[in-house]
């Protein structure tokens, strides 16, 4: 198989998993359409990609790796939801759909998403006290953190915040390093716990940190040039809305050196993570993508 179709072969796993997961009984039933609905719109499936990727290539378990990839994908999928809602964003595209709150309005939108954090949580939670396993606890505690005030959450209030001043570039990378980043960072982390394979994390933390600006950047240059068909959202809000991105504040073409950048440290770091050279393509694909 080459790279394209390994990448294919790991989303279709990935998405048989997941639809498996979100058979949850006795949920009311526009909130388990509104929680599919965005869930089965697609999606790279990048997080959950990652932790299996680092977690078979360090040794660990297969399945273990795909049910915590899994539920990074949810929470993933929660801050879409959110992200998207008139009082952040604001967007009528996602994933080549409507939006959430555009099919389903705006209370089951939120309600939607709080139900995939939740659920999330339900799911690990339930595994872990099924085989009480430290590095389930150890997982469940890096992705509780990377989602919460110190992480995702307390990066899209910087986000909002920013909108309409100017901010400077330590500024603008520890929003990126938050608000994207810590997720990112997480799958790959949470790749390398379940593996144990401790005397590996700091080339981890390194390698993810440099993908996670590389893969906002690419999202601040693609809300630029991208095209609207293959990107699935809307195109040129980050400019007309005031938002403070790598490109608004550098140009785009200091942006994309800079993401290239990122991506060079972070492939010399993927070799010493997967030898079988499918992280350090995921990589490339990554800062090449056109979605
Ligand atoms: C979009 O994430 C939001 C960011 C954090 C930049 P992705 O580009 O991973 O979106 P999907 O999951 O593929 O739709
Ligand atoms: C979103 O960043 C980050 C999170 C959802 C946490 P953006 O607002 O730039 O993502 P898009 O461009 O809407 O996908
Ligand atoms: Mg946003
Ligand atoms: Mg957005
Ligand atoms: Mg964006």
């Amino acid at each position: 198989m080459n790279f394209k179709q390994k990448l294919q072969h790991k989303q279709q796993i990935i998405n048989n998993r997941l639809m498996e997961l979100i058979k949850i009984n006795n949920v009311p039933e526009t909130l388990m359409n509104s929680m599919k609905y965005s869930l089965e719109a697609g999606g790279k499936r990048i997080r959950p990609i990652l932790t299996l990727t680092i977690a078979e290539a360090l040794g660990g378990n297969t399945d273990d790796a795909m049910d915590f990839g899994c539920a990074i994908e949810l929470i993933h999928t929660y801050s879409l939801i959110h992200d998207d809602l008139p009082a952040m964003d604001n967007d009528d595209y996602r994933r080549g759909k409507l939006t959430n709150h555009k099919v389903f309005g705006e209370a089951i939108a939120i309600l939607a998403g709080d139900a995939l954090l939740n659920f999330a949580f339900e799911f690990l939670l339930e595994k872990a006290s099924n085989n009480l396993k430290e590095p389930y606890i150890k997982a469940l505690s890096i992705i509780s953190k990377a989602s919460g005030s110190t992480g995702m959450i307390g990066g899209q209030v910087i986000d909002i915040e920013s909108g309409n001043k100017k901010i400077n570039l330590d500024e603008l990378y520890n929003m990126h390093r938050l608000k994207t980043g810590a997720m990112i960072e997480a799958s790959c982390i949470v790749g390398c716990v379940l593996a144990e394979r401790y005397d590996k994390i700091n080339i981890v933390k390194e390698y993810s940190q440099n993908i996670g600006i590389a893969f906002q950047i690419v999202d601040d240059i693609l809300d630029c040039i991208g095209d609207k068909e293959k990107l699935g959202k809307s195109i040129g809000k980050d400019e007309k809305d005031n938002k403070s991105t790598f490109v608004t504040l550098l140009g785009l073409e200091r942006a994309k050196e800079l993401a290239k950048e990122h991506t060079e440290k972070a492939i010399s770091l993927a070799e010493e993570i997967d030898s079988t050279g499918f992280l350090t393509d995921l990589t490339n694909y990554l800062l090449n993508r056109e979605n």
